[in-house]
């Protein structure tokens, strides 16, 4: 067994961010909650263990705890914030309220620690909570403060327990990943095991043991999730089977490219249905956002139902399922705001025997660096997220092929000098929408009656929050131009300069 960290989550908001850290740094780590801390460490035997930051105060009546006994089994632990409070206030030390910081601290610490090894005496650190270590525990010494803050790392090297009052997982803290590393490396030992071309060899070998030449079959649908799944389990068996449903409401070339990728440079056996009449079909006079996307999900399983039935009976269904889906339906619930079509219902309508989830364990990074493992194009694995309803949604109102066609158009020059312009790392998703509206313009001397395109680009981490992303004006006024000029049936050109929350990123 990989050698394994466990993150336990105390209910902090950086919790993913710690583990997609460890896992950056080369070890495997896994998120658990709390609850389940003793179960995990019989089951996974870490190397050491990372208590998250939470929104509770340690004295509180409910506040997440844990046995004492965790803390004396010899795994080394590193407390954040919350979590650092817990290991003082489980032993014999206190914490109280105040002094509260919020934001960016100089931190002066005392770099003899192995937790500081090699870093300067002073740095910047980000701190955010109210509540503070107000007794050392016996045995525990201070191994770094700030000026409000008179405990902000503590540590029992002979124990090797550690907590910081920080968050180093954030890029605000200069030096944290270095703190993470030596953390992972200086104390628990961590060898650096965890890497994608190891992940690559030990998951086909897994593979091709438990599928050998059994049917398999997988829905393609060319975000890098599926793709990335797909491509794994080829590697591994022979009869594998992908269909790639073509709704006709993905961008311009997306089709093409699919087939081209995977049937022609990777060799798979791909099923590519053109049902793009089928479902615009469906979605005449279709105009409200959350009926489109149920005939859209309706459709897909269906079409893809019958394509499964041409196939007969498989052994294993691919999922693309990537770990914070695992961890979202392990750790919390929130609210639907739309409801998301994925290839979620295809296991009601496929006759398997078993589910194959080969990026389970993986963070969207990770399930990236294994596409490019697997020598899979750019375009594919640095897809930009699209909705499975695709077009439809960014088409408000009513969809018919004309205004797919100016969507499509407007949409393809958009990326084109989003790209020319070198943003579209930075950017997170940017498309174009094609809004109902249409507008008075003047086109050589000429009135003209036509759509108005709406731009929408957005940073964000999760898609969960997003800002509007600064686009130099430069820039804009060359997609505006080309647009305006090369798209028929559009006469004007606006950027969408909306946050989420209060509005989301798509436009329905
Ligand atoms: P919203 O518009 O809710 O979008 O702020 C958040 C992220 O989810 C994508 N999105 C979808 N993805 N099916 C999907 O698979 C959908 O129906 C859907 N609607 C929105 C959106 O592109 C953004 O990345």
């Amino acid at each position: 067994m990989a050698q394994t960290v466990l993150v336990v989550d105390f209910g902090g908001q950086y919790n993913q961010l710690i583990a997609r850290r460890v896992r950056e740094a080369n070890v495997y780590c896994e998120l658990i909650s709390y609850t389940k801390i003793k179960e995990k460490i019989n089951e996974l035997h870490p190397i050491g263990m990372i208590f998250t930051g939470g929104p509770s105060s340690f004295n509180d009546e409910g506040a997440p705890r844990i046995d004492a006994d965790v803390l004396s089994l010899g795994i080394p632990v590193l407390g954040i914030c919350y979590g650092c409070q817990l290991i003082a206030g489980t032993l014999d030390g206190a914490v109280g309220k105040g002094p509260r910081e919020y934001g960016k601290r100089t931190l002066a610490a005392d770099v003899t620690s192995a937790l500081f090894k090699g870093l300067p005496r002073e740095s910047q650190c980000w701190m955010s909570h109210t509540n503070y270590i107000e007794k050392v525990p016996t045995g525990f010494t201070v191994s770094a403060t700030t000026e409000t803050c008179p405990a902000a790392a503590v540590e029992c090297a002979d124990r090797k327990l550690y907590g910081v009052q920080f968050h180093p997982e954030v890029m605000h803290t200069t030096h944290g990943f270095e703190i993470l590393k030596n953390f992972l490396y200086g104390v628990c030992g961590a060898s650096g095991e965890w890497t994608m071309s190891g992940y690559v060899e030990r998951t086909v070998a897994e593979l091709k043991a438990k599928i050998g030449d059994k049917k398999v079959l997988c829905a393609l649908s060319g975000g890098v999730d599926s793709a990335v799944a797909a491509t794994l389990v080829h590697r591994a068996c022979k009869k594998l089977t992908c269909i790639f449903v073509d709704h006709g409401l993905l961008r311009k070339g997306e089709a093409e490219e699919v087939v081209r990728v995977f049937r022609d440079e990777q060799g798979m056996n791909l099923v590519a249905v053109d049902a793009g009449e089928r479902f615009l079909t469906k979605l005449k006079g279709v105009s409200e956002p959350e009926k489109k996307r149920k005939i859209i999900g309706e459709e897909f399983i269906r079409v893809f139902e019958q394509e499964a039935k041409k196939i007969g009976t498989v052994d294993y269904l691919v999922q693309g399922t990537i770990y914070p889906d695992v961890i979202e339906s392990g750790l919390n619930h929130s609210a639907k705001i739309k409801s998301h079509h994925n290839v979620g219902g295809l296991p009601d309508v496929v006759d398997f025997k078993e589910l194959v989830e080969p990026l389970r364990l993986l963070f969207k990074d990770e399930v990236r660096r294994l596409g490019f493992e697997l020598g899979l194009p750019e375009a594919i694995v640095m897809r930009q997220p699209f909705p499975g309803p695709g077009l439809a949604i960014r088409v408000i109102g009513d969809i018919t092929e004309n205004k797919l066609e100016i969507l499509r158009d407007a949409d393809y020059i958009f990326r084109e000098e989003i790209a020319n312009a070198g943003l579209d790392r930075e950017i997170w998703q940017y498309f174009a929408v094609l809004t109902d509206v249409r507008t008075v313009g003047v086109m050589g001397d000429e009135r003209t009656y036509d759509y108005t395109v709406g731009l929408r680009a957005v940073t964000s981490v999760d898609g969960m929050t997003a800002d509007w992303a600064r686009i130099p004006f430069d820039v804009m006024q060359t997609i505006s131009d080309r647009i305006v000029n090369e798209v028929h049936n559009v006469n004007r050109v606006v950027y969408d300069i909306t946050s989420k929350p209060p509005a989301t990123i798509e436009w329905e």
